[in-house]
This record gives C-alpha cells, structure tokens and sequence, in this order.
C-alpha cells in the first residue's frame, strides 16, 4: 500500500515537472524600506547577504543608503523572518507586491500556443513569447517590404539568431542612424513591448504625419526587438525574474552574465560583480558574450553614420544620459541633458508620468561596461538609457495593461529625441528660407541683374 502511494507521488511529480518546469514565487514579497541610519543600512546588507534576497533596487547592497528607497524580493520562506528581523531593529517597511507569483500570473497569458499573430491584428497590448516575435520580425518585413528589412546580427550563447530591423525609406541621400535596442535585460518586458510598438507606429503613422515623414527622410531607424533572446525565453519558460543571458560558467554551476556589464567601457571597474552568480556579474572580460559582440561589430562598422543609440530597459523612470562610471561628464553633457529634458516634458504632457533625468552615477547608482556609455565613448553623440515604467509599485512584472500608456508615452520622448537630431544634422530642409541664404539669393539678384541687364 505505502508502496503503491510512493508510486502515485512519484509519478504526479513526473507528470507536474513535465508540464511546469516554471520556477514558483508563491507568497513571495516585495518590500520597500528606506532605511533612517547607518546601522538601518548595515541590518539590511547583511540580511541581504545571509539570507540571499533578491535586490531589485538598488541592484547592489553597497548602494543601499540612509534615506533612499531599497526594494527587495524576499522569498516566501523566509518573509517571516525578514519581517521579524526588520520589526525588532525598528526599521519600518511597506509591502509592494504581496504575492509575486500573482502579478507573475497576470502578466503572462495562460496559453500561447493556439495564438495566431498576424501583424494586421497583432496584439501590441500584450506581451510576447520569442516564437512570436520572430513570427512578427519576419511578418513586419513582408508587409512592408519597400520599408523594412530585417538583418542577421548575430547569435546567442544557445545559438539562436539575433535580427534587427531596418526601416528606411527609399532615398538617394545619404542618410544617418538611429539605433535602439530593447530586451538587454531578459525579466525587463516592456522593453521588447515597446519596440515592437515603436515599428508599428511608425510604420502606421509615417505617410499621414509630417514629424515621422521629415525625419525619414534624413534617417534610417535601426531597430533591435530583443538582444538578450536566450535570456528572454528563460524568463518566459523558466524563471520570470531572469536578468541575464544564459552563457554557462565554473562547468555549468552558474549561468549568465548581465550584458548591460559587459561593453567595453571601464569594464569591471564599478558596481559589478566577478561572482558569476551575482545578477551583475560583468563576465570574464570585455565584450565576453556573443550578444555583446554581436551588437559591438554592427554598431563599430556604422558608428560614423549613427548619430543616437538609445537602449530600453525597466524600471524606475529615467532618462539617463552618460557617465555611468564616473561623475565626468561629456563634452556635450549641457546639450545632452537639455534634449533629455525636453524629452522627459513630451513624455510627462500624455498622462503626467514623471520621470527624472541625468548620469546614472549622479542620479541612480554607478555601473561600468554599460552600452550606453560604450556608445558614447566611441564618439556616437547622443546616447541615452531609458529605464521605462513604473517606479517600483510592480516594478519588473508590469502588468499588461499598462503596455499602452508605456509605450504611448515613450513614443512621445524617443520622437522628440529624433526630431531634434534631425534638425541638428538637417537643418532647415529644402523648403526653408533662412536669413542667411535669403541674404544670399538676394545678392546673387543684384549681382545677376547688374551683370546681365
Ligand atoms: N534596467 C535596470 C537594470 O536592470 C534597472 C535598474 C534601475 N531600477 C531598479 N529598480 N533597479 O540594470
Ligand atoms: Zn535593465
């Protein structure tokens, strides 16, 4: 009998590891605590440390501060512990989410697999599984062909293919670039959500406004749905809380580096980790991952053409401008940190979402081997992060229905970014009379009506 109850268990665990293979945040909590004192500070680094909690902000416990928020993800198990611990060292917390596995739940739809995306009713509302953005890619170029071209970049750690898509309108000009890459960062979903919102508006919107229609005409937008592939579908499939890549280490006992840590910029000097199991692990040098050189031989092939590279993360409402490293800043840091604001104010006019603007070392936390600064070292002028929606209530597990208004909002602030890189580097357009050259055609008047009477 005890035999035959053994082989039932056995077997409903069979059957259940079959079907889900998907790690659980049942009763899982985020708590967000602002600690008063250094002592306060000190408590939550070592509980941090001990108990191996999940920070989310900031990202690395030697950037826990008196008087600044900390969000923390504290396993189902041991909330009442963390809560015990807090209480009887006076430090106050309030709980943000209260219970992961539900948002986890919300977020995600039940069944992707009878789901048929064509892109005429493409569901921009809802997050995506990687098949279907590669469905979409492919899809995007076909009804679009005289627009849209999609090319190879790369390959990941687990060999999949990395494409970006080229929207170009048909010129004999030369034109100049826009890059923008989503999905660095695997559990960061609507990043990936926001650049496939990005084609669709404009690809929708390029004949009928006049903004998206000037700025075509001077350049092209290179556009990268999702860097981090492997690491996307681990979040999907495996671990919802996924940040990195999937490239294994020390044999397989750790995997995955945060690609946002790799570039070739102060490598390893500043908020990383060597500890390949660390979430901020930087790898084992400079550019050590496929996708990062995938991204870096691209971008170093075109670099004199690209004139703006913004890269898409969450969370916490930022626009971040270079140096993540260090508090220098760059030459053009006054032009740099004006079109960030404008930006920030289009952004805001939608639905009055706030978001601060500046170097991530001044207004976030310090970090070296960032694309962003890469991009910026290499002498692409205008180089920003956005870290999207929202500023921490669900964090990385924002729920569906705010895809809208995110990407609504952001298309906002890119555009305004766009438009003013088009006007530096096309100014005027053919139309336009400046005084200048007005001055110009007037003296040639004279000087043609003198010559020839
Ligand atoms: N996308 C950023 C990263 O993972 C998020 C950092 C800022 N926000 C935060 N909640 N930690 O590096
Ligand atoms: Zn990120």
């Amino acid at each position: 009998m005890l035999l035959f109850l053994r082989m039932v268990v056995c077997l409903g665990i069979l059957i259940a590891g079959k079907f889900s293979l998907k790690l659980q945040y049942n009763g899982d909590q985020v708590l967000h605590i602002v600690p008063e004192t250094l002592q306060q500070v000190q408590h939550l680094q070592h509980l941090h440390s001990t108990l191996l909690l999940d920070l989310w902000k900031p990202l690395l416990p030697e950037d826990i501060q008196a008087g600044e928020d900390l969000h923390i993800r504290v396993p189902a198990s041991l909330v009442q512990e963390v809560k015990d611990s807090l209480d009887q060292h006076t430090i106050s917390y309030k709980i943000l989410i209260h219970d992961v596995q539900e948002l986890v739940d919300q977020s995600a739809p039940k069944d992707t697999s009878s789901r048929n995306q064509i892109p005429e009713n493409y569901n921009y509302t809802q997050y995506h599984p990687m098949e279907e953005i590669y469905t979409w890619m492919a899809q995007i170029q076909k009804s679009n062909s005289e627009l849209v071209t999609q090319h190879y970049l790369g390959e990941t750690v687990e060999n999949r293919t990395i494409y970006y898509l080229q929207i170009s309108q048909p010129s004999d000009r030369t034109k100049k670039i826009i890059w923008m890459d989503c999905g660095i960062h695997a559990r960061e979903w609507i990043s990936p959500a926001f650049c496939q919102w990005f084609v669709k508006e404009i690809l929708q919107n390029y004949e009928s406004d006049p903004k998206i229609r000037k700025f075509l005409q001077n350049l092209d937008l290179y556009i990268l749905p999702v860097l981090n592939i492997d690491g996307y579908i681990y979040s999907w499939e495996t671990a919802r809380l996924w940040r990195k890549n999937r490239s294994p280490h020390l044999n397989g006992t750790c995997y995955g580096t945060d690609l946002n840590r790799n570039f070739n910029s102060s490598w390893g000097t500043l908020g990383v980790s060597y500890n390949c199991s660390s979430e901020i692990f930087c790898g084992t040098g400079p550019e050590s991952e496929p996708e990062t050189r995938a991204v870096v031989q691209l971008i170093e092939r075109k670099k004199s053409d690209i004139l703006c590279y913004l890269t898409i993360h969450s969370y916490g409402q930022y626009i971040l401008t270079p140096y993540g490293s260090t508090t220098e800043p760059p030459s053009n840091n006054e032009e740099l940190m004006h079109v960030a604001q404008t930006a920030a104010a289009a952004l805001r006019e939608k639905y009055g979402t706030s978001y601060e603007v500046g170097s991530t070392s001044l207004i976030l936390y310090s970090n070296s081997g960032s694309s962003r600064d890469w991009a910026h070292m290499i002498g692409i002028p205008f180089s920003y992060t956005f870290e999207l929606r929202d500023k921490g209530t669900y964090g990385f597990i924002l729920p569906a229905d705010q895809i809208q208004p995110t990407c609504e909002e952001t298309m906002l602030a890119v555009t305004t970014i766009i438009e003013y890189v088009d006007q530096k580097y096309f100014p005027g357009g053919a139309m336009m009379l400046t005084s200048a050259n007005l001055g110009l055609s007037l003296c040639l008047t004279v000087v043609l009506t003198v010559i020839v009477p």
